[in-house]
């Protein structure tokens, strides 16, 4: 059986990961992060493509990639998570396509500033994990897996 195809894909400002605010992000690098989700990812046996990028075209030509690949995705759109309509507008052809997409972010936006407090991509997701540094995305993994 081939295992099943996940996109982990990061948003702006993660690739500085372990330098940036890591009193809220923590000391682990984008790096870091991309072994422990590839550990994850044998041992619930999916295959797994992690990505990042600082640019909304490419994030969005990637989740077009997604839908057009059958795979699942788990999205940290960073920044883009609070104004991004065109970055939700790919992720609902994620879910309409019947597909899953889980929203994470490694702090919890909802404790932070007003303006993180809203996500344009929570309505479209499948669900959202935040809050729980890398575990986020580790969480994310075992959820699709179920
Ligand atoms: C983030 C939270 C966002 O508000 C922020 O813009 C990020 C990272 C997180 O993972 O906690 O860049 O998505």
């Amino acid at each position: 059986m081939t295992a099943s195809l996940v996109f982990v894909l990061n948003g702006p400002n993660l690739n500085r990961l372990g330098s940036r605010e890591p009193e809220i992000y923590g000391s682990e690098t984008l790096e870091n992060v991309a072994d422990l989700v590839s550990r994850e990812a044998d041992s619930l046996g999916l295959a797994v493509d992690f990505r990042q990028t600082n640019d909304e075209g490419e994030l969005i030509g990637w989740i077009h990639e997604a839908v057009d690949r059958g795979a699942d995705v788990v999205l940290n759109p960073a920044a883009f998570t609070h104004y991004s309509y065109a970055v939700r507008d790919a992720c609902a052809m994620v879910t309409t396509s019947g597909a899953k997409l889980i929203e994470i972010h490694l702090s919890n936006p909802a404790t932070r500033e007003e303006f993180r407090h809203t996500s344009v991509v929570a309505g479209v997701a499948t669900g959202t994990i935040a809050g729980f540094g890398s575990g986020s995305y580790l969480l994310a993994l075992r959820a699709l897996a179920r």
